[in-house]
């Protein structure tokens, strides 16, 4: 009895202080590592049991490179290229994929590998506690402990989301990797339906592409999925929309999602489909990660395994010169032609380039490089025609009639792999590239406008005025037409996907460690003017919206620009599914009700 009485006085005692400490009520803010209602050491110890001992207490990755807990060797590794390891970075609950979102820059808190040892390592945005879960029961247990304490939830796959959505300040981390399974039915049954729907991949919410590839590659199956190798599958990307370069030929990723299981923000593990939870369903296809609640596993529709044709085009010049902008042109001005027989096309811009190039790995420095790989799958007859038409406008310009002051490096080829899955375990292997510290900026653009006069002279002419710093690069994305374009799913992603062709992305940065003024200064220029210049490709009462995962982490209009009409849908679903707001990213559905980390409620 006595002992009851005191632990209540202490708890009383806590919610009093709390709420003494001025604005931190504790109904409208989460409850913060130095506040009394913080859960203690007891608390902690009990929740490492209901996950079977999987909690862990997290440093930021670079801690040892800094005071207080600097230590060489380690340091040193981390310094001679594991910086920008992405399977380490994915796998360390310390870590993101890039620098900035690990760092708080609000706060000045940094930990970065590569910077001064004397900079004291702040724990920035970096959860100080995260659970590996291995079972959805883990994730329930760390959910209901979270929503208990008041203590803010974030997920955290594999840390590539380019808006730091997979971290977050003073959080409990709910970490997905150990989570692997992967399992083939010839013939899936979504749970409530009477039969089957075909062949099927379903995947636990921890397995990365490569591994995905591979389990396909065996099974002589393909998935539609992302172009990387360390990329998770079942996480933000395909949560967000998720393009592939086989998007042409069978839909979006999440236009091939047969069935989500997920926990939710009540901590009930429940499953997704076209049978049960539709609402749910329509949302988990478009609607964001880390915003429904946490998928513990997805099942994909599984295709045939057809041979992929490719070609790439490199051309590099002196300078990114008149000349330069009128190969990009003429690519844009054979784009239609292309993606209508189902073509994808993936180019990076780089009007400068700093030795070693990032393509080629040549020493030469200060040259302009343009790069295009084109896929298609099937319909290989018509390929070779359409891209004969853009192989002589490209040669037609390499020549030294006027125009060109200098002949281009160009360079062409073409190649058919057995299979889509060859190809897919022959180029998708190694690592990413994580570590920096980046920000993107970006806007779809619809078939019409690329088609239309003056079009492709526009986009050209846009893409001139993107100031760079060497190394940076402008990237065009042609993964929608075809079946984007013609899909009957009905689901969250912004409408505009069926009239886009090319995802046109900026992507930038800066060296770690660079001041907050200049950051700032980069971030507004990709917000204010750099976006803009994307946002006037269309055609007037257009409405193109950005990819959400490929975005400005700073869209002052996210709603309208991640979504467009079919906001009010996903947030009255949020609503309904959690109305508490357990889960919360940057830039997400209902994100809008609170402060930019999601620890206070606005209002
Ligand atoms: C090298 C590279 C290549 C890329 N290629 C492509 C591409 O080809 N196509 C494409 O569409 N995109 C691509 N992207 C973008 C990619 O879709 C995003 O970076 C995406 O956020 C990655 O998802 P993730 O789950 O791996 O990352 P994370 O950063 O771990 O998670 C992303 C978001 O999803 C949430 N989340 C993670 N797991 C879960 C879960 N189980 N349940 C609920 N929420 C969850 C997180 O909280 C976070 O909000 C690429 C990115 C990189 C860095
Ligand atoms: C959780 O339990 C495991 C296994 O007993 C232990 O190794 C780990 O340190 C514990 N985590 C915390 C935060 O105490
Ligand atoms: C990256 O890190 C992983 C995991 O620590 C390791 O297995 C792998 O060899 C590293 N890759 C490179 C290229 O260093
Ligand atoms: C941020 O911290 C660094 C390192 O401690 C310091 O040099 C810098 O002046 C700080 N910047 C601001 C804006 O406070
Ligand atoms: C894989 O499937 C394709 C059809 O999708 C078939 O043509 C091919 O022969 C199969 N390959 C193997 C190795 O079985
Ligand atoms: C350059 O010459 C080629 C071949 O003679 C021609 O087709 C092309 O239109 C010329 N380019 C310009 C910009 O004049
Ligand atoms: C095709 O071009 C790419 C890019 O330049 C190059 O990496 C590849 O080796 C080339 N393949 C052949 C068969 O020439």
């Amino acid at each position: 009895m006595t002992q009851f009485w005191a632990f209540s006085f202490v708890v009383l005692a806590g919610s009093l202080l709390s709420a003494a400490s001025g604005s931190k009520c504790s109904t409208r803010c989460r409850c913060l590592p130095t506040e009394p209602c913080w859960p203690s050491d007891a608390d902690w110890q009990s929740l490492n049991e209901t996950v079977g001992g999987q909690l862990s207490q997290v440093s930021p990755l670079g801690a040892v490179c800094h005071d207080p807990s600097y230590n060489a060797d380690v340091c040193n590794e981390l310094v001679m290229g594991a910086t920008y390891n992405s399977s380490l970075r994915a796998a360390d609950p310390g870590a993101g994929q890039w620098a900035n979102w690990e760092a708080w820059g609000e706060k000045n808190e940094t930990c970065y590998v590569g910077t001064q040892r004397d900079i004291r390592c702040g724990q920035g945005r970096v959860s100080p506690y995260s659970v590996a879960a291995a079972s959805a029961n883990d994730i329930v247990e760390a959910v209901k402990f979270a929503t208990k304490h008041n203590v803010r939830l974030v997920v955290k796959n594999t840390g590539h989301d380019f808006a730091g959505r997979s971290l977050a300040p003073h959080s409990l981390q709910v970490q997905t990797r150990p989570m692997r399974d992967i399992k083939f039915a010839q013939d899936f049954v979504p749970d409530g339906a009477k039969k089957g729907v075909g062949p099927a991949v379903t995947i636990g919410a921890g397995v990365q592409l490569f591994e995905l590839y591979q389990f396909c590659h065996k099974k002589n199956v393909t998935v539609v999925a992302g172009f990387s190798s360390t990329v998770g599958a079942a996480g933000g990307y395909i949560q967000g929309g998720g393009h592939s370069i086989l998007s042409p030929w069978k839909g979006l990723a999440s236009d091939n999602v047969l069935q989500y299981t997920v926990v939710t923000a009540y901590g009930n593990h429940v499953t997704a489909n076209s049978h049960q939870n539709k609402d749910l369903f329509w949302a988990l296809r478009g609607g964001g990660g880390g915003t429904f609640g946490i998928v513990t596993s997805v099942t994909f529709a599984a295709h045939s395994n057809p041979p992929l044709t490719s070609f790439t085009m490199d051309i590099v010049r002196p300078t990114a010169d008149t000349a330069f902008w009128k190969l990009v042109e003429s690519l844009y001005e054979n784009i239609p032609a292309l993606n209508d027989f189902g073509t994808s096309i993936s180019s990076l811009i780089y009007p400068e380039t700093v030795a070693p190039s990032p393509v080629d790995g040549s020493p030469e420095s200060g040259r302009a490089l343009f790069t295009v790989r084109g896929f298609l799958v099937g319909n290989t007859e018509g390929f070779p025609s359409a891209l004969t038409s853009l192989e002589d406008a490209w040669r037609a310009e390499d020549s030294d009639n006027g125009t060109l002051s200098a002949p281009a490096d160009f360079r062409f080829n073409v190649t058919t792999f057995p299979s889509i899955t060859d190809f897919y375990v022959g180029y998708l292997t190694g690592e990413d590239r994580g570590g920096a510290s980046t920000l993107i900026g970006s806007h779809l653009v619809s078939r019409d406008f690329i088609a239309s006069p003056g079009g492709p002279a526009a986009i050209a002419d846009a893409f001139s005025k993107i100031k760079l710093s060497p190394n940076e690069a402008i990237s065009g994305n042609v993964v929608a037409g075809g079946a984007v374009a013609s899909s009957k799913v009905d689901s969250a992603v912004h409408p505009s996907w069926k009239r886009a062709l090319s995802h046109m992305m900026i992507v930038r940065g800066w060296e770690n460690g660079t001041p907050l003024n200049e950051q700032r200064a980069l971030q507004e220029e990709i917000t204010n003017v750099q976006v803009p210049i994307l946002q006037a490709l269309e055609l007037p009462g257009e409405e193109m919206g950005a990819y959400l995962n490929e975005a400005d982490a700073y869209e002052p209009d996210f709603q309208r620009s991640f979504w467009g009409a079919n906001y009010q849908r996903l947030y009255k679903i949020k609503e309904k599914w959690d109305p508490r707001g357990v889960f919360i990213v940057r830039k997400g559905v209902g994100s809008e009700n609170w402060d930019e980390e999601g620890i206070c409620r606005k209002g």
